[in-house]
Order: structure tokens, then C-alpha cells, then sequence
């Protein structure tokens, strides 16, 4: 974990770095050696993650080489800990100088707070505005204004298995409704390995979302996200229900673990069953392990959960030249392919080459363009952080004491707190 980085600058510095770079007068290519390093800050320290990341850094140094990477990596799965210490930084006017954002409603966060500056002339200038799903440009604007580069496209409703442990529990084919995979659950359970892995809160929320979309569909999902589906309801009841069973099926110490120890169990043939995004196969790509399949979580056929990870230029980045050298990279074809063929994501960019991704993302490419789209809470495209966090909390104390009616009224009160009026 890297806290603090490099030494300030001091107020006659700062006026030289504006000096130069004004005069430098490109975008990316000024600076003095001061302003050389550009602190990248995201949660992806290990595995498959990084090795997204490192592919990112590699685009980086050939088109910006007058810049020097710094990474500001703060490990733990979906941010749990680099997103309070990112809140903090902010608070304290001491942003990195990019910080990985989902896009959407946890987007809408930093913008509404001023905390990120506008990149419209970038989009012009870099010729971005047509290179990007018109979906996605109205996650990451606000009043006509686009604020961050998307790297990527995630899916979060897959289900990842150990082939040989559920081979081995009689398990033949896909379950694709609850009640089947409840089956398939039963058979695992009696061979005596954990049937479905399980991490901490954010997994759990997952877990429950996927849930969610099986009882209700795609479309009444997402409208417990725009205030037209009301979480009071019997549906989200039986969700609830669906969820408790299947927590059930869970390791016991789930609340200690991260999704990586999770996928751990997995690897070990420990476990047949883990409902994860699909970073998941370029950690298990990254680790070695082969003997994995795929599916999509029973019941969610036809739709894909979506997320993205996007990057920003904070207000107050000290180096915001090497920051825009940073965003063009991202948002570049050759910048997306050496991040998504390492990350487990599809690109961001409409106009990749699918030959040249692995196996699960060239899946992945053709499901983003023919099904529905959800968007995910966990990962900020559906909900915001202050929401996300009310609900990560209730995951938490449900998982202890299995109270469904105090869930329920969490949830109820969190989208009366949260959801825009
Ligand atoms: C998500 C992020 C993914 C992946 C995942 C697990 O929030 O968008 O890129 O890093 O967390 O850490």
C-alpha cells in the first residue's frame, strides 16, 4: 500500500510546471522533470487485476514516455479500501493524479461533488466522442459535460466452477433456474465440499443482486435502482428468501474473506460453485488454474449485468498533463486491448477486434451487444456510493443474524435515503 507519494511542490514550483506546460501546449507532452510522474490510483494490486493494469502501464510507456508511471494501488476487491482512502486524499485537496471510477451513479458522485474536471474538449481533441457505446458516454455525462475515459466493460452475473468437483458431484449440465441450481447445490452439499463460495459484504450484495434479477427480470431489477420498482414488494421478499437459502450453501467464515478467497476455494477443489464478475477469469488465467467453467448465474439468462471501470483527471491532479497523456492511453485501441486481453473485461471501444481476445471475453463481446443490460449496485453503474455502502452494511448484518424482515426494511429505508427523488 503506497500512502504518500511524491514530495510537494510548493506553490513557485507549481508556477513553473503551469509555465511549461503551457508552454509545451500539447496534450500530454509538456511538463518539466517535477512533473514527471503521474500517480495512478486503482485497487488492482494483484493477479489478474494488475496484470490488466500492467498491460495499461506498457501502452503507457511507449505513448507517453516523457511521464513515469506511479502506482497508487491500494489492494482489496471492488476498492473496500482504496475507495476510503481515495475519499480521504479528496477531502484533504491531495487527489493522485487519475483514480479509477465505475461509471454511472458512482460517477455521478465525484462530479456532483466537483471533484473531477470536465474532459469534453479531450473527447474532441482525441476524437473519443464516437469510439464509446452512446449508452455508456450517458453513464459518464452530466449536463452535456463527459468527465472520465472508460477502460472497459465488466459483466458481473457469472457463475465460475471447479469442472472436476462438479463433474464429480453428478452435475451434467447448467443449471438455469433457481430451483434447479438449489438441486445442483444439494448434490455438491452431499459430496461434502462447499457448494457456493462466498466472500465478504460487496460479494454478498452481488450474490443478492443476481438473485434479484432471477425472482423479478431485468426490467423490474432495474427499476429498484430508478424508484419505479418498489423494494417493499412480495418479489423482493421471495428474493430475500432465495438469497438466505442459498447463503446456506455458503462457507461459514464468508465474512473474513475476500472474493479472492473465495476463488481460492475453487482452486483448491474445495468448493464447486462462485458468483463473481469476470475479472474472475483473468485471475484464474493470471494463477494457472485451468480446470474452470462458466455460466451465467441460473435464472439470468438473457441479461447482462454490466459495469465499467473508467478513469478521471481529479480537480487539484498535480500533473494534469501526464494525467491526460494517462486518459489517452486508456481510452486508445491499442491502450484497451493491452487492459481488457489481460483483465477479464470486453473493451469499452465499439470498434475492437475480437479476434484478439480470449475465449470468455469473445463470449462476452457478442452477449454485450444481444442482450439486456443491468446495472450493478456493488460495481456504482446502478446505485451510489452512500447507497452502496447503506447496502454493504445490511449484506454484512444479515449474513450474522438472517433477520429477512429487517433486510427488507434496510433496504426499504436505504432507497428512501438514497434513490433520486
Ligand atoms: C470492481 C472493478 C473490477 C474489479 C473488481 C474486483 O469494482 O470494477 O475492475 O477490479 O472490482 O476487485
Amino acid at each position: 500500500m503506497r500512502l504518500s507519494r511524491r514530495v510537494a511542490g510548493g506553490g513557485l514550483l507549481l508556477a513553473m510546471i503551469v509555465a511549461m506546460t503551457a508552454c509545451g501546449g500539447d496534450d500530454g507532452g509538456g511538463g518539466g522533470t517535477a512533473s514527471k510522474e503521474v500517480e495512478v490510483f486503482t485497487w488492482w494490486a494483484d493477479g489478474g487485476e494488475k496484470a490488466g493494469l500492467d498491460g495499461l502501464v506498457s501502452t503507457f510507456a511507449t505513448d507517453c514516455g516523457q511521464f513515469t508511471f506511479v502506482n497508487g494501488a491500494v489492494a482489496g476487491g471492488a476498492g473496500s479500501n482504496a475507495k476510503q482512502v481515495l475519499a480521504s486524499r479528496l477531502t484533504q485537496a491531495d487527489p493522485p493524479d487519475t483514480f479509477q471510477a465505475h461509471a454511472g451513479a458512482e460517477l455521478v458522485d465525484y462530479i456532483n461533488a466537483g471533484q473531477v474536471e470536465d474532459l469534453s474538449a479531450q473527447y474532441q481533441e482525441w476524437g473519443l466522442t464516437n469510439a464509446f457505446p452512446a449508452g455508456l458516454i450517458q453513464n459518464i455525462t452530466v449536463d452535456g459535460k463527459i468527465y472520465s475515459v472508460p477502460a472497459n466493460i465488466h459483466r458481473a452475473n457469472v457463475l465460475w466452477s471447479n469442472k472436476a468437483v462438479v463433474a464429480g458431484a453428478g452435475i451434467t449440465k447448467d443449471a438455469t433456474s433457481l430451483d434447479a441450481f438449489f438441486a445442483d447445490l444439494d448434490k455438491l452439499k452431499a459430496k461434502g465440499v462447499t457448494p457456493l463460495a462466498m466472500g465478504k459484504d460487496w460479494t454478498q450484495l452481488m450474490l443478492f443482486e443476481v438473485v434479484l434479477i432471477s425472482d423479478l427480470g431485468a426490467d423490474k431489477f432495474t427499476g429498484l435502482w430508478n424508484g419505479t420498482t418498489d423494494w417493499a414488494g412480495a418479489d423482493v421478499a421471495k428474493a430475500i428468501a432465495d438469497f438466505k437459502k442459498l447463503l446456506t450453501y455458503t462457507n461459514a467464515d464468508r465474512d473474513t474473506f475476500d472474493w479472492t478467497d473465495a476463488e481460492k476455494l475453487i482452486m483448491d477443489g474445495k468448493a464447486g460453485y462462485q458468483l463473481m464478475g469476470d475479472w474472475e477469469a483473468a485471475d484464474l488465467d493470471a494463477k494457472g488454474f485451468k480446470d474452470y467453467a462458466f455460466s451465467v448465474f441460473p435464472g439470468n439468462t438473457g441479461t447482462f449485468q454490466w459495469l465499467a471501470d473508467s478513469f478521471v483527471l481529479p480537480k487539484g491532479a498535480k500533473n494534469p498533463d501526464g494525467t491526460k497523456c494517462w486518459l489517452k492511453t486508456v481510452g486508445s485501441a491499442a491502450g484497451q486491448k493491452a487492459f481488457n486481453t489481460k483483465k477479464g473485461s470486453i473493451p469499452a471501444r465499439t470498434d475492437a477486434n475480437t479476434s484478439d481476445y480470449p475465449a470468455y471475453q469473445q463470449a462476452a463481446i457478442a452477449d454485450w451487444k444481444n442482450l439486456k443490460q443491468a446495472p450493478s449496485c456493488a460495481h456504482g453503474s446502478a446505485c451510489s456510493q452512500g447507497w452502496q455502502g447503506a447496502l454493504n452494511s445490511a449484506m454484512g448484518k444479515f449474513s450474522g443474524d438472517g433477520d429477512a424482515a429487517a433486510l427488507q426494511s434496510a433496504l426499504v429505508a436505504a432507497a428512501g435515503q438514497f434513490a433520486k427523488k
